[in-house]
């Protein structure tokens, strides 16, 4: 019954962590991207995003990561025999990077608040991606477990995943070209009038 319990509650904490990441990464996105406003709008927009990537780190994503490993731990409590299942130590493998890329998103937001961030909202984009092929491994592993379909339906899926990556990634590229272009548009009208 606490096995039960505890991987209930390890589901919810993956579902908040996850919540969590992908929104912040978006949040670094829109900062990122509100450089290009004019003042006063920069400095609000910029201080607005602070306050939510702040309290979104703090409130949502940290507390999902600790909810998520803390109810793991009562799983190989409970089983401790799961720990010598070498899908779990796959699984953990892609964890402990999963681990690194919440710390390093947190470093992201320090720098962010001093203007020290150095990457393109395009460069974000792409790195929001990164949770979810960790999403998607993980939680292949922890239902499959040793017996991980490579059949032609297992690459079926991860073409289209990747399909779908890439897709966003065009999408979002051709969305920045069209607005830059109707900026551009938009700035000739006055001169034309005058
Ligand atoms: C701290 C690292 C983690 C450990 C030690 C761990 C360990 C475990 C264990 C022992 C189970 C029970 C397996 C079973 O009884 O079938 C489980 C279930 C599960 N885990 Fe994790 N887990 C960790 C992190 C994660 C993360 C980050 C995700 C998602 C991205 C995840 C997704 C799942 C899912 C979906 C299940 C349910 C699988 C099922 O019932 O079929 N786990 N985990």
């Amino acid at each position: 019954m606490a096995y039960s319990w505890f991987k209930a509650f390890h589901i919810i904490g993956i579902v908040v962590w996850f919540a969590g990441l992908f929104y912040l990464v978006r949040l670094f996105i829109y900062h990122v991207e509100a450089e290009q406003e004019p003042e006063p709008a920069r400095t609000i927009l910029k201080n607005q995003y602070q306050i939510m990537e702040l309290r979104l780190y703090r409130i949502i994503t940290t507390p999902g990561m600790i909810v998520t490993v803390a109810m793991a731990i009562g799983l190989l409590s409970t089983e401790p025999e799961v720990l010598k299942q070498s899908w779990l130590h796959f699984k953990l493998l892609f964890v402990a990077i999963l681990l690194a890329y919440h710390h390093y998103c947190g470093r992201l937001m320090k720098k962010l608040a001093k203007d020290e961030c150095r990457w393109s909202g395009q460069q974000l984009r792409a790195l929001n991606e990164a949770p979810t092929v960790m999403l998607v491994v993980i939680v292949l592993l922890a239902v499959f477990k040793n017996n991980l379909p490579t059949d032609i339906t297992a690459w079926g899926i991860f073409g289209l995943i990747i399909f779908m990556a890439v897709t966003i990634q065009l999408y979002a590229k051709k969305r920045k070209r069209d607005k830059e272009q109707l900026m551009a548009q938009i700035s000739q009208v006055p001169q034309e009038q005058s």
